[in-house]
């Protein structure tokens, strides 16, 4: 599978199988985050692999919201959290770059867990202070995203998205591409 159908056949998988993810796909699918680009290389992430099912419906607990309903804690063998410390990345002009670093270090692995056949699904949504502490991140991090990974047991279908006319502009804001 080439990057770009890893790209069109994403989804974010709410319904797990009972099944096993390897090692080598666990592997697989961290490589993907360390080989991500970052803001002067600093790598401002940490990640944490929850490996057991009691851990893992524990934080399903603490999700207490829609996701949990259709069952994206339930069977999945590993859930994946991406803390990130602020102060290893850039903040320039108001940007804080450490959200970018973890949202293409996290997608990378996400396109890597489509291209093996794997489920993810995107968590931002969550009680931040309750995750970490229940997860033992240290203060100065903050806790990004969350994401379970899994062999998926639905196959939605692509969500809708913007037309390249709703949002590219050639060489200056509001001339449109042809
Ligand atoms: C930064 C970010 C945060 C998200 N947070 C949640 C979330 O908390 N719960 C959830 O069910 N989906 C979450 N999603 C998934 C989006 O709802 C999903 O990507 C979008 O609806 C498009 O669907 P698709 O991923 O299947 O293409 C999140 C996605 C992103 C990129």
């Amino acid at each position: 599978m080439n990057v770009m159908q890893a790209i069109e056949d994403r989804r974010s998988i709410r319904v797990y199988q009972d099944a096993p993810v390897s090692r080598e796909q666990l592997t697989a699918f961290l490589e993907a985050i360390r080989l991500a680009p970052s803001w002067k290389d600093m790598q401002c992430w940490q990640v944490i692999v929850l490996s057991e099912r009691e851990q893992i419906m524990r934080l399903g607990e603490l999700l207490n919201y829609n996701p949990r309903r259709e069952g994206v804690f339930e069977n999945v063998p590993y859930f994946i959290a991406v803390a990130a410390d602020p102060s290893q990345s850039g903040d320039e002009q108001g940007k804080p770059n450490y959200m970018t670093d973890v949202g293409i270090c996290l997608e990378n692995a996400c396109l890597a867990a489509t291209e093996m056949g794997l489920g993810t699904c995107w968590i931002g949504l969550f009680d931040e202070k309750a995750v970490k502490e229940f997860l033992g991140v240290p203060d100065n991090y903050r806790l990004v995203a969350l994401t379970p990974l899994g062999v998926p047991a639905q196959a939605p279908k692509p969500r809708p998205r913007k037309a390249l006319a709703d949002f590219v502009h050639l060489n200056r804001w509001g001339n449109p591409m042809e």
